[in-house]
């Protein structure tokens, strides 16, 4: 037979994932309920932030203790916590790290670059975007959060491997940029075989367990389409901006709506359409030629009530051997002037 005052006790001692603090102390208990001819306990908690990897671990721990305890059923509501609750536990916190980042304070801005077909260009866009923000003058990270078809190493040219520093991973700095990616932790280029539940894990992972130091911009460059990873990131990273990424063609555009549409449904913010591959410019001649059609990127931006935030020309970056990033444009490259083009309206659009 569980009393109230038990299951009172138990949440009590429970601790918030995101505060580090009982649920006691962050006054997280909002009701408990108990059908005592069933014995039947419902409860109601606030957290810090829900919808996260943490919050499903949580839930399970209180079941098993709410069940230890004598309940034959449990059943728990999540909800966030007020924003004077949250208020009052800021100041006590650590100095920016992985998990403040993650916190509802957190000064960086997270800009997630995502498409509904693969090979559009997001990683294209997503790497020389953040070169952009850092040339700038912007603190900028990015999370290659394409698990298993990770490319942004290869793309920035990084050999090295993150240092690990206590118990934290340090990201490998590259044109002033902050890089993580699953292909550092990957031997050889072998393939990752990992299911569902695995990807949020990593993904949180690299969030909490990487020293990110402080960050303007934090930018995710997602795996194609509006899968696992996507919604784990809508989860995590409830205020997150977004870019969308296509090409002009009617096809991508019209798949790249769908992953429009999930950003427009949790309530992230879209920056901004980038239609890259928009078009062929010869040399010889200067004449224009639309290889991939045209209009995508309008009629996308026109659907998902945005702008286009710039069009991007089919052209290789110049290499060369020194310092080889097969896919970062150099700042006086014709697509370095207009990745600052961009980066420049993303910025005046946040601060706005
Ligand atoms: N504007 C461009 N001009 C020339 N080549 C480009 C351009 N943008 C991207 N590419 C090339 O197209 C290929 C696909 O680009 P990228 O890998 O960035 O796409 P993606 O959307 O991230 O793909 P995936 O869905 O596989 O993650 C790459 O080889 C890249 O170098
Ligand atoms: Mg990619």
């Amino acid at each position: 037979m569980v009393t109230e005052e038990q299951v009172r006790e138990i949440l009590s001692q429970t601790e918030d994932p995101f505060l580090h603090k009982t649920l006691a102390e962050t006054n997280g208990i909002i009701d408990i309920k108990i059908k005592e001819e069933k014995q039947h306990v419902s409860v109601k908690v606030a957290l810090a932030q829900t919808g996260t990897p943490e919050q499903l671990q949580l839930q399970m721990k209180i079941v098993e203790a709410l069940k230890a305890a004598g309940a034959n059923t449990v059943g728990i509501r999540f909800t966030d916590l007020p924003e004077e609750e949250l208020a009052k536990h800021r100041k006590t916190q650590g100095p920016q790290g992985g998990e403040d980042l993650l916190s509802p304070n957190s000064k960086t801005t997270f800009i997630a670059i995502a498409s509904g077909k693969g090979g559009v260009g997001k990683s294209t866009v997503s790497v020389n975007l953040a070169v952009a923000l850092a040339r700038l003058g912007k603190k900028v990270g990015i999370i290659d959060a394409d698990i298993y078809g990770f490319s942004v190493p290869d793309m920035m040219g990084i050999e090295q491997r993150p240092e690990v520093r206590g118990e934290k991973i340090i990201p490998v700095e590259r044109f002033g940029v902050q890089v993580i990616s699953m292909g550092f932790f990957v031997d050889n280029n072998a393939p990752v075989i990992w299911r569902g539940p695995m990807l949020g894990k990593m993904l949180n992972n690299f969030f909490t367990e990487v020293e990110w130091g402080e960050l303007d911009y934090l930018l995710l460059d997602l795996p194609p389409g509006t899968g696992d990873v996507a919604l784990d990131v809508h989860s995590m990273l409830p205020r997150s901006k977004e870019i969308i990424v296509s090409t002009p063609h009617p096809t991508a555009a019209f798949v790249a709506a769908r992953a429009g549409a999930m950003a427009l449904r949790t309530e992230h913010e879209i920056l901004g359409v980038v239609e890259n591959m928009a078009y062929f410019e010869s040399k010889k001649t200067g004449e224009k030629e639309y290889v991939f059609g045209r209009g995508g990127g309008d009629k996308l931006a026109e659907e998902l009530r945005t702008e286009v935030l710039g069009r991007l020309p089919l052209q290789q970056p110049d290499w060369n051997e020194e310092d080889f990033a097969p896919s970062i444009y150099a700042e006086d490259h014709e697509l370095g002037q207009i990745y600052q083009e961009i980066a420049e309206k993303v910025i005046r659009k946040l601060e706005q």
